[in-house]
């Protein structure tokens, strides 16, 4: 009797717990693999720091956002993230890893899901 309960009462709290695990997995579906438990506010941070902007504003002005192309040769998170990791490099910032998957997790959050999700969109070709 008492050992029914307290299985029954187990089964509810697994049950419980599967959903709050499975909720927040759905809820963060659409986010590619690769930028999952990214920083935000370091990549955001970080993308202030080293002036990413101000270069890229004199290539193309305005607020430097239009370097950013989801519709030219970046076209998946990964080469975004390589992308980043190139200019790493280049501009010898020491970044670390995680730090530059910070900033492409941004960098697609800002600038090209929305470019990628529309070109993924049959209707629109
Ligand atoms: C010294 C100038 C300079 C700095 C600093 C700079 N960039 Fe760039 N970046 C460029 C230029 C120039 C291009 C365009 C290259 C091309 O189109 O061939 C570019 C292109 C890019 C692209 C590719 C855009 C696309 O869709 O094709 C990304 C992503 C990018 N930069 C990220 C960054 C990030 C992040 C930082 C800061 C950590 C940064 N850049 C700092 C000059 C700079």
């Amino acid at each position: 009797m008492m050992t029914a309960f307290v299985r029954r009462s187990g089964a509810a709290l697994w049950l419980g717990l599967g959903l709050s695990l499975l909720l927040p997995a759905q809820a963060a579906e659409a986010l590619p693999e690769i930028f999952v438990g990214a920083d935000l506010a370091l990549g955001e941070r970080l993308i202030r720091e080293h002036r990413c902007a101000e270069c890229h504003v004199r290539r193309v002005g305005g607020d430097g956002s239009a370097i950013y192309r989801p519709q030219g040769r970046i076209t998946t998170p990964g080469t975004l993230r390589g992308m980043v990791e190139q200019c790493n490099t280049e501009l010898n910032l020491g970044l670390f890893p995680e730090e530059v998957s910070a900033i492409a997790a941004v960098l697609h959050r800002d600038h090209y899901r929305a470019g990628w999700r529309q070109a993924a969109r049959p209707a629109s070709r």
